[in-house]
């Protein structure tokens, strides 16, 4: 089949948040750390009533309604997320509930996990399932959600959460660019889930930003040397990442992704560092891919610098819904894909590239791309981002912090009734109606 790609995104958000400027008073910290240093604006919360499998109910449920899919043409299905509850079984099983009165049973897929990175894998299995002797000429979904969020501490103010859901098949408007997947995966311990009774991470924060930053690096140049060799007319030529028209980075705060786009810069001058375009910034190619380059604030703040006009056209319509809703681990990147495609007119991304980063801790990271080659109208239609971020009901950080906690006290209850207030949730939503005494959960759709 041709062109494999994405024919519809849905992307689910909680209707509840905290802003983070608030936050910063609640939390005593200096006026602007959350909101400029981190580049966060507002951060999405759940209650009692939100758990993995709701929010992955609610998502493929609404993709499957706005855009008129019968459950009998998907025949494949799985899920990335790094939230775990039921361990041994999978939130795709739960997902297949949704499928009873079609008679479908015959959907292949199930939950890969991985911090951040389980939805790009599942998504890499669709259009590979998609492409090969397997396909059985139905479509694929993927869900990738999360909720994310930390112990009282430095890490909070970048929590979230949220879930897209991807439906892949031939003939798509947005397709993959295929042989140019590249990626970097090694054994750290930047961040990582030991407590199993707990959704809170153990994370050494600075030292996962800069684990992200070492894979931008080792999957940007590799994915230049494949891309060229693909799709250059001139392959001798060196890539450099204006052949890239948009950008979709993971985002665990929007601070580290403007970064990431300096270092694309960054890894291109150190290419070509006699260029002129760089001679603003060639004094930073002494430090080349030094241990230094990675802490060097003046280097880190130059390519900023350089690369800030270019930031605000490529990227910063990517990271709308990450600066309003928060990290969402695995959903980050596919939500800033979302927040992309719900935003962009035709004449600015028809035929044109979209490269994605995606990094999970651990660590798992791929650069790729993707070609628009069609009117991405439905898109703009269906996803309707920005109103309804808009629409959402504000808490007070102190009520955030209230909400962490019944989480915390109630997430491995048996014999359990939510107490969260169901009237907050947007219609079409699936809230958790009960644990029962053997941890068996229900949901009911507000
Ligand atoms: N006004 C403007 N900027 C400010 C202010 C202020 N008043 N105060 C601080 N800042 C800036 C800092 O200079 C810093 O920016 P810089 O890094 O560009 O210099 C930024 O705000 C953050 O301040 P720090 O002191 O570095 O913050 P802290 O150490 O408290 O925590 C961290 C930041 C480590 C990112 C923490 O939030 C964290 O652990 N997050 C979770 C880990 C994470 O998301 N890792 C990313 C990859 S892995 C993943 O996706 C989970």
């Amino acid at each position: 089949p041709a062109n494999v790609g994405i024919h519809a995104l849905e992307f689910y958000f909680p209707t509840k948040y905290v802003d983070q400027a608030e936050l910063e008073q609640f939390d005593g910290v200096s006026a602007g750390k959350y909101t400029i240093g981190l580049g966060q604006t507002k951060m999405a919360v759940c209650d009692d009533r939100e758990d993995i499998n709701s929010i992955s109910l609610t998502v493929v449920q609404n993709l499957v309604e706005k855009h008129n899919i019968s459950y009998s043409d998907i025949g494949f299905l799985e899920v990335g997320t790094e939230s775990i509850i039921d361990k041994s079984k999978s939130v795709k099983t739960v997902l297949m509930s949704l499928f009873e009165k079609s008679g479908n049973h015959d959907v292949v897929g199930i939950d890969t996990k991985n911090a951040c990175y389980g939805g790009t894998a599942s998504v890499f299995n669709a259009v590979n399932w998609v492409e090969s002797s397997s396909w059985d000429g139905r479509y694929a979904i993927v869900v990738a959600a999360d909720i994310a969020s930390y112990a009282e501490g430095p890490a909070r103010p970048t929590g979230g959460a949220g879930a897209v859901a991807i439906l892949i098949g031939p003939n798509a408007p947005v397709v993959f660019d295929q042989g140019v997947r590249a990626s970097h995966m090694n054994h750290l311990w930047d961040f990582y889930k030991p407590e199993l009774a707990s959704e809170y991470p153990t994370v050494d924060g600075h030292f996962s930003n800069t684990c992200y930053i070492r894979s931008v690096d080792a999957c940007y140049s590799l994915f230049a040397k494949k891309f060229s060799k693909r799709y250059s007319p001139n392959p001798e030529q060196l890539f450099k990442v204006q052949e890239i028209d948009h950008l979709a980075f993971h985002a665990p705060n929007c601070k580290l992704v403007q970064k990431a786009f300096g270092r694309l810069a960054y890894n291109d001058m150190l290419q070509d560092p006699e260029n002129e375009i760089y001679a603003s910034v060639k004094e930073f190619a002494k430090f080349g891919h030094s241990e230094e380059s990675y802490y060097d604030k003046g280097l880190e703040r130059g390519m900023m610098q350089f690369t800030k006009a270019e930031y605000q056209k490529k990227v910063v319509p990517s990271i709308y819904a990450s600066t309003n809703v928060g990290n969402m681990y695995t959903a980050s990147v596919w939500a800033c894909l979302s927040s992309l495609l719900s935003s962009t007119p035709d004449d600015e991304i028809l035929n044109k590239r979209i490269g994605m980063f995606s990094y999970g801790s651990g660590s798992a990271a791929t650069f790729f791309s993707l070609k628009v080659v069609a009117s991405t109208e439905k898109f703009r239609d269906t996803l309707q981002i920005q109103s309804r971020l808009e629409d959402r009901i504000k808490v007070t950080p102190q009520v955030f912090a209230e909400h962490l906690k019944l989480r915390e006290e109630t997430a491995l209850l048996k014999d359990y009734n939510p107490v969260g207030d169901v009237s907050t949730l947007a219609k079409g939503t699936y809230y958790l109606e009960r644990i029962d005494e053997k941890f068996r959960r229900t949901y009911i759709r507000a």
